[in-house]
């Protein structure tokens, strides 16, 4: 087991993001000694083998290695899709469609329809009912995809809503994308298999890079023509690798190693949300595995304030979203505690046409889950 109380790494403060872990030791010795076969021509075992561990944990008929959670999120939807006119129904603010650089546009040629939640946090079976584009009206892009993020800024889809959002799908022969890129989490923290989530899903991404701790990547999950397929288009995009072991060989490591952990992690940043909570830190959305998304205006903090104080009590974080994962030491989290009360108290001293130094407007995505904070 992981020791986060002796964690060394440089993640070790780093609440920017899960993405920012690095490869542990036993991941560096799994990359030295991996096989070295070619996988554009399907020859590296290691990789089949992990590519068969994904397809085994979520039930799927076959997987494949993806260079990024982008990559595997655009490839993902882009197999559902053959000839515009289509679109994908998802989140307003899922990472498929805010934070890919407009590959949906791209790539797919997709309209996407962003959707509000009317419960501002996840998508439910009324949300997607009522915006879902079906018939043959011409002057319309029909939905042929639905993607859902899950975990969703950390926070939690019942099992029960993907299930009924997936036969409402079904039955408009409409495909489901799921981002997992950290449903590693959302199984973390229930009693839900990987399996019980992919299920309900034709395609599934998932990162090896964020919260697993990998150094590279993340993994489709999918049919096997859909995989075929995949492969295709990841060889289109440049993402045919040569010698692919030394990515696949620590991803197996990170499987074994750190996904165990993810529940502790949850545990913390629970713990987290109680001490917070004890000085008046409100979250803007529940915090359900490792997220927690500080609502600045409720809580009576200024961010910039904030963010000065994490400089000085040496944590790093970079708006509203305080990530937690495996190598967030047990100091860390009590000196951006430490960082958070004391700027409570200087923003309580403040005066009254005090200008902040947040930039207007925000500072982008990752802050924002809830658009009333
Ligand atoms: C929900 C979600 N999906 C997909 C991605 C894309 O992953 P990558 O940065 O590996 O492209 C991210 C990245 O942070 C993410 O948070």
């Amino acid at each position: 087991m992981l020791n986060p109380k002796a964690s060394t790494s440089p993640a070790a403060n780093e609440f920017r993001s899960d993405t920012f872990t690095t490869p542990t030791p036993s991941m560096l010795a799994a990359m030295a000694t991996a096989s070295f076969g070619d996988d554009v021509y399907q020859e590296d075992h290691i990789t089949t083998k992990f590519q068969k561990e994904i397809a085994r944990l979520t039930g799927m008929q076959d997987a494949l290695f993806m260079l990024s959670g982008t990559m595997g999120n655009q490839i993902g939807v882009r197999v559902h899709l053959h000839q515009p006119p289509h679109s994908v129904l998802c989140d307003y603010r899922a990472h498929v469609y805010a934070e890919e650089g407009s590959g949906l546009a791209v790539l797919s040629q997709a309209m996407v329809t962003p959707v509000h939640p009317a419960n501002g946090i996840y998508l439910t079976l009324d949300d997607v009912k009522r915006w879902t584009v079906l018939g043959e009206d011409i002057h319309t892009a029909p939905t042929k995809v639905i993607s859902l993020e899950v975990t969703i800024g950390g926070v939690l889809t019942p099992l029960e809503e993907i299930r009924k959002i997936s036969e409402f799908a079904n039955a408009h022969d409409i495909k489901v994308h799921c981002d997992g890129a950290r449903l590693w989490n959302a199984s973390a923290a229930t009693r839900h298999s990987l399996e019980d989530y992919c299920q309900y899903f034709d395609t599934v991404s998932m990162c090896i890079s964020k919260g697993l701790g990998a150094p590279v990547g993340g993994v489709l999950a999918s049919t096997e023509s859909n995989i075929k397929r995949a492969r295709w288009l990841r060889k289109q995009l440049g993402g045919g690798i040569r010698q692919a072991g030394v990515l696949t060989a620590p991803a197996l490591v990170a499987l074994e190693e750190v996904w165990p952990t993810m529940k502790y992690t949850h545990e913390k940043t629970k713990k987290l949300e109680k001490d917070l909570a004890a000085i008046g830190i409100v979250p803007q959305i529940p915090v359900d595995t490792n997220f927690f998304f500080i609502d600045a205006k409720k809580s009576n903090i200024d961010m910039g304030v904030l963010l000065e104080q994490c400089g000085k009590f040496n944590v790093k974080l970079m708006d509203e979203r305080i990530a937690l994962h495996h190598q967030i030491s047990d100091d860390a989290i009590e000196n951006l505690k430490a960082a958070i009360a004391e700027a409570v108290r200087i923003t309580k001293a403040l005066p009254q046409d005090y200008v902040s130094k947040v930039p207007p407007g925000g500072y982008g995505s990752t802050s924002k889950m809830n658009e009333y904070s």
